[in-house]
């Protein structure tokens, strides 16, 4: 086991350190920048099926779920095409409206998760055409959808997903890209410079991991806290959602994840000098808003941690501590946001001697519902 961790201290650290390389992994082949192109044979193949549907519904479950809530900002931004993100053991369960016009995408790092297969089993039985985005190679998931595209991140053994997450967003974004680009959404150039910025991101998230230092001391501050906020707005909220779930699953530590704007309909009640809340706040979309939901924050004695964009000096002035992650398009951004997410979580668990790896009460794959 000692030789499989490669030289970390545990499976989740190195299973964040490998995110450049998995997503440069999720791009081989498919990825064609000089060509101007992106190839994925399951959508080539089915491409009428994605240019025809009315709606693309997403299945999946826990950190899966987040990562097709950020495929729905990316979709409906890039390819205006209304979206629906579903929890699997909702969707199975509740009667859904589904067309033959409809394409279900289900997310699945195991591609064994007993909710998601059922919903997808719905799905085909309602006639939607069902793609599937799957880590492992043959599980139940890939062999049961009509079409689909792995997100070949390699093996990952902590029970906490990181790299599964980043590339089925980076699978999810080459979807929506290539639909974008076939439905005429977007220019030759403005194509190409989506598609360059892809190609930036290993090296991007290679630097976002720069952050490690600095992280671990901002963890040794925070990690007696017992409640954390997560902040963050349009593509930067389901980041805020998945970094609230990666610190409550390994540290149980009760964290919770709000649309910044959201704050002040509860969760600003629980804001006093105790609380820790982490704002994600680069210099894209809704910036000022969220400047402005840090100042209340701040009036209110709140410890404020910012992701922030590099060498952004307004957030400085107010945050507490500023972890910094390189500039890029803000569709493409939570790819960098969510990696001192899970640095936060991961070192804050180490200092409170949870079991990182294999955290208590959850598994890597639930086969039961
Ligand atoms: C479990 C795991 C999570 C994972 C979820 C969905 O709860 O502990 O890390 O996100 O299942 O799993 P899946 O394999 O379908 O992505």
């Amino acid at each position: 086991e000692e030789i499989e961790k490669g030289g970390y201290d545990h499976f989740m650290l190195k299973e964040i350190y490998e995110q450049p390389r998995a997503i440069k992994d999720t791009f081989r082949g498919r990825l064609r920048t000089e060509q101007g192109i992106i190839k994925m044979a399951g959508v080539d193949q089915n491409i009428e099926k994605f240019l025809n549907a009315d709606r693309i519904i997403i299945v999946a479950c826990g950190t899966s779920w987040h990562a097709g809530l950020v495929a729905e900002y990316i979709f409906e931004d890039l390819v205006r095409i209304p979206v629906e993100v579903e929890y699997a053991s909702e969707f199975r369960y509740r009667n859904p409206v589904i067309t033959e016009k409809d394409v279900v995408i289900a997310i699945s790092q195991s591609g064994e998760t007993a909710d998601t297969l059922a919903a997808i089993k719905l799905a085909k039985e309602k006639g939607a055409f069902v793609f599937g985005v799957c880590n492992v190679v043959g599980s139940s998931i890939a062999r049961e959808t009509d079409a689909g595209a792995y997100t070949h991140a390699g093996p990952e053994i902590g029970v906490a997903s990181t790299k599964a997450f980043t590339t089925q967003i980076t699978v999810l974004t080459l979807l929506a890209l290539k639909l974008a680009k076939h439905k005429g959404m977007f220019s030759e150039d403005k194509f190409h410079e989506f598609l360059t910025e892809m190609e930036n991101m290993p090296a991007k998230v290679e630097r976002a991991l720069q952050s490690n230092a600095l992280v671990e001391i901002i963890a040794d501050v925070y990690k007696d806290s017992e409640n954390c906020l997560y902040l963050g707005r349009g593509f930067n909220f389901p980041v805020a959602l998945e970094g609230a779930l990666k610190l409550k699953e390994i540290s149980y530590i009760h964290a919770e994840g709000y649309p910044a704007a959201e704050m002040k309909h509860g969760p600003i009640a629980l804001i006093d000098e105790h609380m820790p809340v982490v704002v994600i706040a680069i210099n894209k979309g809704h910036y000022e808003k969220v400047v402005s939901n840090i100042q209340e924050i701040k009036s209110r004695k709140g410890k404020i941690i910012a992701v922030v964009t590099e060498g952004d000096e307004q957030v400085k002035e107010l945050a507490d501590h500023v972890i910094e992650v390189p500039e890029t398009m803000e569709s493409l951004s939570p790819l960098l946001t969510t990696i001192p997410l899970q640095l936060l979580s991961y070192h804050i668990a180490v200092m409170r001697g949870c079991n990182v790896d294999q955290p208590r009460n959850l598994a890597k794959s639930v086969t039961v519902e």
